[in-house]
């Protein structure tokens, strides 16, 4: 490629165009090296990762990927990724504009409280916008999940049962943490059990082991304990299992 730089009297005294703009520039007062200079190096926003900022609460706005299986997850997604009205039978059809997330498998994030789990999973719904992937999405807890099919007066629990099933990306945090009952058990599974058919990806986050281990403490709660054996099967056939360990780094933060 050849380049031809504005404040280079050579180059521009034998091309008429390029003397053309340097009256012109002479004209508005503006100097050909001004032109030349680089940008000044101030981040681009990204209007959909700026949008998505204002619903991620204030704790996770800043939040990065850190763990590689995280990242890998991220990548596979993005990848998927089809262009809008395209299906996954013809990925290369459909209408012009940006690619939206489609199927996946889904991430179970596990560890004690702290750990950083919460803002792993924010971390990859915010890579993902980044990446230039349409990302409909939506966060709720286990336990507000609950509470809010509960809630008489509200919505009906059906609808909102169907319309949180079908959001092509959702964090569904702190599963196990919710008192357990047979009532949540039925709605996590036909939850999960819509989901994990039609390879929606799910992030879901726990403070319980998945499954007892020979090395654990006879006491020691575990999600299968938590939401029994239907829903757990569902976890593990859609989810990889990723540990995060380490102290509780909002001790540490105070
Ligand atoms: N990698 C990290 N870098 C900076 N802060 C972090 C990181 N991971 C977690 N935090 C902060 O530590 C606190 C606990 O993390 P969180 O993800 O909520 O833990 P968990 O969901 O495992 O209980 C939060 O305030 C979060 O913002
Ligand atoms: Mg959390």
């Amino acid at each position: 490629m050849i380049r031809t730089r504005l404040d280079d009297p050579q180059a521009t005294a034998d091309n008429p165009g390029m003397a053309w703009m340097q009256r012109k520039l002479a004209e508005r007062g503006i100097s050909p090296e001004a032109v030349a200079a680089p940008l000044a190096d101030t981040p681009e926003p990204i209007p959909a990762l700026e949008a998505a900022q204002v619903r991620i609460p204030y704790d996770y706005r800043e939040a990065q990927v850190g763990h590689p299986d995280v990242a890998r997850w991220v990548r596979t997604i993005a990848d998927n990724a089809v262009a809008p009205a395209a299906s996954s039978l013809l990925p290369h059809h459909g209408r012009a504009g940006q690619r939206e997330i489609t199927h996946g498998h889904s991430l179970l994030l596990w560890g004690p409280t702290g750990a950083g789990k919460t803002h792993e999973a924010y971390g990859a719904i915010r890579a993902l916008t980044a990446a230039g992937c349409g990302v409909r999405w939506e966060a709720t807890t286990a336990a507000d999940l609950y509470g809010a099919m509960r809630a008489r007066g509200g919505l009906d629990p059906e609808y909102l049962l169907r319309r949180i099933a079908r959001i092509p990306l959702l964090l569904l945090d702190d599963l196990g943490a919710a008192k357990s009952s047979e009532w949540n058990e039925e709605i996590t599974f036909r939850l999960l059990n819509w989901r994990s058919e039609r390879r929606l990806p799910t992030l879901i986050t726990s403070n319980l082991a998945p499954m007892r281990t020979k090395d654990m403490a006879p006491h020691q709660p575990v999600l299968r304990d938590k939401v029994g054996d239907r829903v757990l099967s569902r976890l593990s056939g859609m989810c990889t299992a990723v540990h995060l360990d380490g102290p509780d780094r909002r001790f540490r933060a105070a």
